[in-house]
C-alpha cells in the first residue's frame, strides 16, 4: 500500500511527466495532488498535458484533476512530500515557502540549489549532505533537497568512483537532449536538424556543482551543445589524474562502485555500466538500465598519455530529474522516516 501522500508542482511539464510515470510504478509514494500554471486548474490531467515520454500516460492520473496550488488544501489532504518540477523563476518563491509551512521539498528548480544550507543530494556520492536539512530548520521545519543540474548528475556519478586515482583536470563536451529544454526546448523547431553550441548558463553550472558535490578544486573545462535528440544527455569526458591509471583501472572502479545495502528503491546496484569500447552508449538507449533511466551508461574507454578518455550517457528526466527527487525522497524515508 502506497502511505506517503505527495504533490507534484509543475506536473505537466517534461520533468513533471517523469515524475507521474515513475510514481505510477512507486510503492511508497501516491500523488494525491498535481499542479500546473494558473489557466489549468479543474481541467483533467489528460486534458492539461501534452504527454511526451515514450510511455503510455498511466490511466489513473489522467483523470486527476490539475489544482492551483493551494497550501492549505495540502495540508487538508495529508500531504508531507512535495516533488517540485516547477520553473526556477516560479520555484524561488513558492518553495521557500512551503518548507516554512513544514514540507519536505524534493526540487529540480536551480532556484535554491546554492544556498548553503540546501543539498545537491545524490545519494550514491553524498548521502551524508541530507543532514544539512537541520541547518534549514528540520524538523521544527520543513526543508528543501535540489537535484544536481542534468548535465552535472550523470558526470558526477562516473567521475565518484574515480576519485581515488586523484583527479587534476577534467575536460568535459555535452550532446544534451532537447528535453533538457523543457516542453519548449522539445518542440523548437529552431533545434530541428540542428545542434546549438551554447546553453545560456548551463557549463557554469556544471563547474560549480561538480566541485561542490565531488569537494573538489578540480580544474572543470566543459563546452555545453544542445543536440537534435528527444532524451539523453551524452558527454565526452577527458581526465588527468595524479595516478595515471589503466583503462581497465577505470573499468573496474565502475564495476566496484556498487550499493546492495542501501535499500533505496530508486538506486541502481551499479550506478555506472560499462558497456565496452564502440559504439556504446547511445541517447535511445537512455531508458533503458534498471532501474530504468537510473543508471549512467559509459563507453569508448580510453588512454592518450595521462589522459583517460570516455563517453557517458545520463538520462536528463529520470537520473538526472524526477528519479533522482523520488532517490532523494526514499533516503530521506531511510535516514528519518517519514518524521514531518
Ligand atoms: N528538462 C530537464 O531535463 C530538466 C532536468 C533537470 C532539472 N530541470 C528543471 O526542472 C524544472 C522543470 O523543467 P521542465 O523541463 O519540466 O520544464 P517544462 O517542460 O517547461 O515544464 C514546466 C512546468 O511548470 C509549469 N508552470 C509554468 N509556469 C508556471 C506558473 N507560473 N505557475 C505554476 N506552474 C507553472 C508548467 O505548467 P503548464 O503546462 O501549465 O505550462 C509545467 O508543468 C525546471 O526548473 C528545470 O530547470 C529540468
Amino acid at each position: 500500500m502506497k502511505e506517503i501522500k505527495t504533490a507534484v508542482l509543475g506536473a505537466t511539464g517534461l520533468v513533471g511527466q517523469t515524475f507521474i510515470w515513475l510514481l505510477s510504478r512507486h510503492k511508497w509514494f501516491d500523488p494525491v495532488m498535481l499542479t500546473a500554471s494558473a489557466s489549468k486548474a479543474g481541467i483533467e490531467y489528460k486534458s492539461g498535458v501534452e504527454w511526451s515520454l515514450p510511455f503510455e500516460l498511466p490511466e489513473e492520473t489522467g483523470k486527476t484533476i490539475l489544482s492551483s496550488l493551494d497550501y492549505s488544501l495540502l495540508s487538508k489532504l495529508g500531504i508531507k512530500i512535495i516533488f517540485s518540477a516547477l520553473p526556477s523563476e516560479i520555484a524561488i518563491s513558492v518553495e521557500p515557502k512551503l518548507r516554512n509551512r513544514g514540507f519536505a521539498v524534493f526540487s529540480n528548480a536551480s532556484a535554491m540549489r546554492y544556498d548553503k544550507d540546501v543539498p545537491i543530494l545524490i545519494p550514491e556520492i553524498n548521502s551524508e549532505k541530507i543532514d544539512l536539512i537541520t541547518d534549514q530548520g528540520y524538523p521544527e521545519r520543513g526543508f528543501i533537497i535540489t537535484n544536481a543540474n542534468c548535465s552535472t548528475t550523470g558526470l558526477a556519478v562516473a567521475l565518484a568512483p574515480l576519485r581515488k586515482f586523484g583527479i587534476n583536470k577534467i575536460f568535459v563536451s555535452t550532446y544534451q537532449a532537447l528535453s533538457g529544454a523543457g516542453f519548449a526546448g522539445l518542440n523548437s523547431p529552431e533545434l530541428r536538424r540542428n545542434a546549438l553550441p551554447w546553453i545560456n548558463g548551463e557549463e557554469e553550472k556544471i563547474t560549480k556543482e561538480l566541485a561542490e558535490i565531488l569537494q573538489t578544486e578540480t580544474q572543470i573545462m566543459p563546452f555545453c551543445v544542445r543536440v537534435d535528440v528527444p532524451y539523453g544527455h551524452l558527454e565526452t569526458v577527458w581526465v588527468e589524474f595524479d595516478i595515471i591509471p589503466e583503462t581497465f583501472d577505470i573499468q573496474q572502479a565502475w564495476n566496484d562502485f556498487t550499493f546492495r545495502d542501501f535499500e533505496l528503491p530508486s538506486l541502481p546496484s551499479n550506478p555506472v555500466k560499462y558497456l565496452g569500447p564502440r559504439v556504446h552508449p547511445q541517447p535511445k538507449m537512455s531508458f533503458e538500465g534498471s532501474p530504468p533511466g537510473m543508471q549512467v551508461f559509459t563507453g569508448r574507454l580510453k588512454k592518450e598519455n595521462n589522459l583517460i578518455g570516455f563517453v557517458l550517457l545520463c538520462n536528463n528526466l529520470v537520473k538526472g530529474a524526477a528519479g533522482g527527487s523520488i532517490e532523494n525522497a526514499e533516503l530521506f524515508i531511510r535516514r528519518y522516516g517519514d518524521n514531518l
